[in-house]
């Protein structure tokens, strides 16, 4: 292993990731952590400038059929009140978005087949006809077929964490998933042209430095173009309640590594970073993120969407949360993006889809 600044030189130069000096910078503390995240800070502000992408997440669907053993949400939680979205309410949600000034929605859920592939292609359609807006989709796993149909539907980005990538910590905590076929759909949805997002939960039981480090080589070997991570906050209904869960300054320190490891991918500061400490946001602002995803679901259902303990923005409403997220922004002295924020494709030669 390289010393810490060796490590940081090499991350900072642009080395082709790898555990030498990823693992020295994933354990940096004191001053030489502060170090780290104000050199990812300021190489983002190099490659992307100062404004900060917001994408309004509506999470439109809290069935799913897994029972992940971190998620709230999972099918064997039968304290929570299962809810979904109508189509006219999807739309609706959108059109209030688009006027208070998002260019991007997220439409996530569980793994919820009622959205079949004609029913998800159907909302994306009518989306992009009534808006102008960049449609990402977050849904889990489906068969190529789907991603497939909801790509010519007009979806222009898919999210889909491999959130680990150590065999052993993914087996244990995926009782219905297999690390290879996550993958494949990763592969798939790359192939379909997606504009790509993928990442890790920080904090999981079994997980450490060197299994973080070797995530972020199999992401930069996937050319993952959006990096989204959060710490673990474990959820009292499910098997992990009793464990410890991922720190902020474990998040802050992945997310610095992953901006040094992808100069030009956007990095949301997650809602996970909010509800793990009050300015969680934008301290992952300042540590490498570019984009904020405010909540935008209709107030009525938050509650229910409780992948994790103590979510933030359960009682606001979509109004509020843009409010803020924009003082906050600017309270950094950053800007809020005005244009779509799609990924860029530097030297790839691959076409830049269409948002329309
Ligand atoms: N069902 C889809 C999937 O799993 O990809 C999308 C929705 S899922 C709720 C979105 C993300 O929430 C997951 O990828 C996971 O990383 C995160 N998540 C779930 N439970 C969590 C927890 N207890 N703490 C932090 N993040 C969590
Ligand atoms: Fe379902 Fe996604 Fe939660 Fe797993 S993480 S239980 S797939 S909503
Ligand atoms: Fe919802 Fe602050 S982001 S109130």
């Amino acid at each position: 292993m390289l010393s810490f600044s060796e490590a940081l030189s090499a991350g900072t130069a642009g080395a082709a990731p790898a555990l030498e000096w990823l693992v020295p910078l994933l354990d940096a503390k004191g001053g030489d952590e502060t170090k780290l995240l104000a050199a990812a800070d300021k190489l983002r502000e190099k490659t992307l400038g100062n404004s900060v992408h917001l994408r309004g997440l509506i999470e439109f669907s809290n069935f799913c059929r897994k029972n992940c053993h971190y998620c709230g949400l999972r099918a064997a939680n039968k304290k929570i009140k299962r809810y979904r979205l109508s189509k006219a309410e999807i739309l609706a949600t959108a059109l209030k978005a688009e006027k208070l000034g998002y260019k991007t929605v997220v439409l996530q859920s569980g793994e919820d087949l009622y959205f079949s592939s004609e029913v998800m292609s159907e909302i994306i359609v009518e989306l992009k006809n009534k808006t102008k807006l960049a449609v990402t989709l977050s849904l889990g796993e489906r068969d190529e077929a789907t991603y497939l149909a909801w790509r010519k539907a007009g979806a222009d980005r898919y999210l889909l964490r491999i959130e680990t990538t150590d065999r052993r910590v993914f087996r244990e905590i995926h009782p219905d998933s297999d690390l290879e076929y996550r993958k494949n759909c990763l592969y798939t949805l790359k192939k379909l042209g997606y504009q790509l997002g993928s990442g890790v939960m920080a904090g999981l039981p079994g997980q450490d430095s060197t299994s973080l480090a070797k995530d972020i080589i199999w992401l930069h070997e996937l050319g993952v173009e959006m990096a989204g991570i959060g710490p673990f906050l474990p959820h009292k209904e499910t098997p992990l309640k009793d464990e410890k869960g991922g720190s902020l300054s474990q998040a802050l320190r992945l997310i610095a590594v992953l901006r040094l490891v992808f100069p030009y991918a956007h990095m949301p500061a997650t809602t996970a970073m909010g509800t793990i400490d009050p300015l969680g946001r934008e301290k992952a602002l300042e540590a490498g993120a570019n984009v904020m995803m405010p909540n935008i679901t209709p107030t009525e259902v938050r509650p229910y969407y409780e992948i994790y303990p103590n979510k933030i923005c359960l009682d606001e409403n979509a109004d509020k949360c843009f409010g803020c997220v924009t003082a906050r922004i600017i309270g950094l002295g950053r800007t809020v993006g005005t244009d779509y924020g799609h990924v860029i494709r530097k030297n790839s030669g691959i076409k830049e889809p269409n948002s329309r």
